[in-house]
């Protein structure tokens, strides 16, 4: 099979075309470092030795994010560097282990209706001036704070909606979230100044601690992506035209291959389509994708959607999740979706963009995902030229040992995703992530292996018995 040749990636060969990307599975300490539950995560994928490992989303910041990993500091280098050391082991020295490179900006969650009025909203004088119009009330545009505060607070939602400018509307209903837009705040204004030096000092401590890629994330809800985004509107140069919105990205690409050389491959993540109102389109995805191959990336690996903009509203005291609307089930596709369902649905927006890649006169390999779950659909896209690499993530969640039981020719006993995205509901709720189906059966290790306080084991069970594709 064209999935099991190997594929060169810049400075890096790849064993086969097959690809985990970056999946976030809630396990390391608040802090950020990886613990021995992480080490035990990647070490688990890594025995079914994919050509291509990518560690989730790692903060380039040395600031709180949650249980999410860090590289804004050298004190990290440290844990990543065991985490490398179990994946070669594992696999056998046979997996690349990539590592991907995120920034995102400050969301809220969502405030009650009394802490939105009485605390968080802020009173000028054109919100006064709508109240005051909408209500026919003019006192309101003099009256004192508190009480012009709990005059609003008193208004059932059609006022709301006609007082409230529509960002407020939105950070009232959906908590508030920092746009790139918001050059009105310095650490937004100043993210072009700043943030090509944090990505090049994050990328350098992944280098020292041994491994072969770095990804910087520029694909979903998240800063990179959303200066790429149509809907990027700054006018200082870093927005509008498809050239400002490329500059940014290309401008932290140029930082950090100024800092690693060609010690690791180095490519990014992005989408070939925001799947939202306004969003970027396939044409954009196409300009982008030569931009970056001609810039030197070494691959391009893409997504799909995934924006806050079409997320559902979360409860009250919950944060806005990008996956939950129309551009999130593009993101990860599920099993209720419309034919094709969730199945290969990704992968005919990869061939236009690699065709303009090519057309260009570059190689730089297109890595294409998204309701992959069988091998013959990557094998057709290889075949088609849809991609030169394709990658699974829920796939090689539910069954990690399923590119080498193909391999083998024993794809009869893959344990087979089923679509419908109980991981994904995890990761939604910042749970640690596991797979409904890894609950299913007799496994040889039942007894010992490490379980969530709520009993669902943290490791996918070993090649064993449990249902399988038979
Ligand atoms: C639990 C979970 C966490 C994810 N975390 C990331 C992430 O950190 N970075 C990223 O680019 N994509 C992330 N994704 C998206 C996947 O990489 C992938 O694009 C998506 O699941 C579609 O591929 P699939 O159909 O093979 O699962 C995540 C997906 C899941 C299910
Ligand atoms: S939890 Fe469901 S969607 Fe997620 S990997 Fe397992 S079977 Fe697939």
């Amino acid at each position: 099979m064209r999935w099991f040749q190997p594929l060169r990636l810049g400075p890096v060969t790849a064993e086969a075309r097959t690809w985990i990307p970056a999946m976030v599975p809630w396990r390391a300490t608040t802090e950020g470092f990886v613990t021995p539950e992480v080490v035990a995560w990647y070490e688990r994928f890594a025995r079914g030795e994919p050509a291509v490992l990518v560690v989730e989303a790692t903060g380039i910041r040395d600031v709180p994010s949650g249980p999410l990993l860090r590289a804004g500091h050298d004190r990290y280098i440290e844990g990543l560097a065991r985490l490398v050391e179990a994946v070669r082991r594992a696999s056998g020295g046979r997996s690349r282990l990539f590592i991907q490179l995120i920034d995102f900006l400050a969301i809220k969650r969502r405030p009650t209706k009394e802490a939105f009025f009485t605390r968080f909203l802020q009173v000028d004088g054109p919100l006064r001036a709508r109240a005051a119009d909408v209500l026919g009330e003019p006192s309101l545009v003099a009256l004192d704070e508190p009480a012009f505060r709990a005059r609003l607070l008193g208004l059932e939602e059609p006022h709301l909606e006609r007082v409230l400018s529509p960002r407020e509307l939105e950070s009232y209903r959906m908590g508030h979230r920092e746009r790139v837009t918001d050059v009105h705040l310095p650490h937004v204004r100043y993210l072009p100044q700043v943030l090509p030096g944090l990505f090049a000092r994050a990328a350098r401590r992944c280098v020292e601690a041994g491994f072969d890629g770095v990804e910087l994330h520029c694909a979903h809800a998240y800063t990179l992506a959303s200066f790429l985004s149509a809907r990027n509107t700054r006018t200082d140069g870093y927005g509008t035209s498809r050239e400002g919105r490329l500059r940014l990205p290309l401008e932290v690409y140029a930082a950090v291959r100024a800092e690693v050389g060609q010690r690791v491959a180095l490519g990014c993540r992005y989408l070939s389509g925001e799947v939202i109102e306004g969003g970027s389109t396939a044409e954009d995805a196409a300009h982008f994708g030569v931009a970056f191959a001609r810039a030197g990336m070494d691959f391009l690996s893409l997504s799909r959607g995934g924006k806050f903009e079409d997320a559902r509203q979360p409860k009250v005291g919950a944060a806005a999740y990008p996956y939950t609307g129309p551009s999130g089930h593009a993101c990860m596709p599920a099993a209720h979706l419309p034919p094709p369902g969730p199945w290969g649905r990704n992968l005919p927006f990869a061939a236009p963009i690699r065709q303009a890649v090519r057309d260009a006169g570059l190689e730089t390999p297109v890595i294409a995902c998204g309701g992959i779950g069988s091998p013959w659909q990557a094998e057709e896209a290889l075949q088609r030229g849809d991609a030169d690499a394709v990658g699974a993530a829920r796939q090689a969640l539910a069954d990690p040992d399923w590119f080498m039981k193909v391999r083998l020719g024993r794809g009869e006993e893959v344990r087979r995703c089923l679509f419908t995205n109980y991981c994904e509901g995890l990761d939604q709720a910042h749970k640690a992530v596991t797979c409904q189906l890894w609950d299913r059966g007799v496994f040889p290790d039942d007894a010992e292996v490490a379980r969530t306080p709520d009993g669902r084991r943290l490791v996918a069970p070993p090649w064993g018995t449990g249902p399988t594709s038979r």
